[in-house]
């Protein structure tokens, strides 16, 4: 167990809100499809706004509401899987923007899961370098990466960004690491891909074709996760030492409501407030989702000080990672 204050949490979602009915006028969809198999009702879509402004604005936010200056910042991290370029990172766009001159600053690509792998890898930079200070945002612009064309992808996706500005420093915040499970299940990385780069150099024989739009075989994505994330918090939990009975909230990556209902299911526990819920406003937002969540539950004063937070995520890779926290 060791010292990881979350001290401010933050979400921003683009302006532009497009609903079920919207989707249903440019393919061939229904609110009824869209809400009863995912329970979605509404996404988020970038117009003007951009991964890095959407991971800057929470970056703002968290600095104004904690007011830590940039300077004191030591790591900046964000999760994304569409960054408005392969380099340089959406991280390093952040600590351009905010000026945190003294930040070190990366990505971390692990899709869905990338929000619960960055508290990991957060928490064990911050291991080795004692009263230091971090922002994690998961980022992500998926509509750029959609195949608006595919009903069957097209109408899961949103886009947002959510993080937390974390640190170790003694203060009356006394928030702590208690237990992680991060695993990857590469052999089965075929079932949910997105931004094939092809070989095109003028020495090339083979035959390959860039490719950027999601794919994703949702039966194989979907049995994955309730086998999985169960099994994921249930080895973060022996690690803590801790019982499910002793989690406050289950913050799920929001990929589907019938998963969580699922995984609930399968830990043999009610599907009921300590799985809360809200893609119906958001849809998946991949790396983003958790720390939305997490950000929606703050502000509305359902999450306290002292509570036990279990944040699991699973998706492409494929990965899951689960991080058990006292917030
Ligand atoms: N609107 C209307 N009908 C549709 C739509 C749509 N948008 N999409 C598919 N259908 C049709 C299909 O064509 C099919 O029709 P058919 O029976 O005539 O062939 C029917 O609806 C049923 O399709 P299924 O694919 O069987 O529907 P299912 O209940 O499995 O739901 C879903 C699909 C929502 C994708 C589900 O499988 C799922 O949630 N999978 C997990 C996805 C996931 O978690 N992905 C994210 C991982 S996170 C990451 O890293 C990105």
């Amino acid at each position: 167990m060791s010292t990881f204050s979350i001290m401010a949490t933050a979400k921003a979602v683009p302006d532009k809100v497009v609903t079920n009915d919207d989707l249903a006028q440019i393919m061939d969809t229904s609110d009824e499809w869209i809400s009863r198999r995912t329970g979605i009702k509404r996404r988020h879509v970038v117009t003007d706004e951009t991964n890095t402004s959407l991971a800057t604005n929470v970056a703002k936010q968290l600095l104004a509401k904690t007011h830590v200056s940039p300077e004191e910042i030591d790591f900046i991290i964000v999760a994304t899987m569409s960054g408005d370029y392969m380099m340089p990172s959406t991280a390093a766009a952040v600590q351009g923007q905010i000026q945190a001159n003294r930040a070190m600053a990366f990505d971390i690509s692990a899709a869905c899961s990338g929000f619960s792998y960055g508290l990991d890898v957060m928490h064990s930079l911050m291991a080795t370098h004692p009263n230091s200070t971090g922002l994690l945002i998961g980022s992500e612009a998926l509509s750029k990466l959609i195949d608006w064309h595919d009903r069957t992808t097209a109408v899961l996706f949103g886009d947002g960004a959510g993080g937390v500005l974390v640190t170790n420093r003694d203060n009356d915040v006394n928030g702590q690491f208690l237990g992680s499970q991060l695993d990857a299940y590469g052999a089965d990385g075929d079932a949910l891909t997105m931004g094939h780069i092809a070989n095109q150099s003028p020495f090339v024989t083979v035959d390959d074709k860039a490719d950027l739009p999601l794919h994703m075989d949702g039966h194989r994505v979907f049995d994955f996760a309730i086998r999985k994330v169960p099994a994921s918090i249930q080895a973060a939990a022996d690690q803590a030492h801790l019982k499910l009975s002793d989690v406050d909230f289950f913050i799920l990556h929001q990929a589907n409501q019938r998963i969580v209902k699922s995984v609930a299911r399968k830990m043999k526990l009610p599907f009921d407030d300590r799985f809360p819920i809200n893609i119906d406003e958001y849809g998946n937002t991949s790396a983003a989702s958790e720390a939305i969540l997490l950000a929606e539950l703050v502000e509305d004063g359902k999450i306290k000080r002292g509570d036990i937070l279990a944040m699991s995520g699973f998706g492409g890779g494929l990965t899951t990672g689960t991080v058990l926290l006292k917030y």
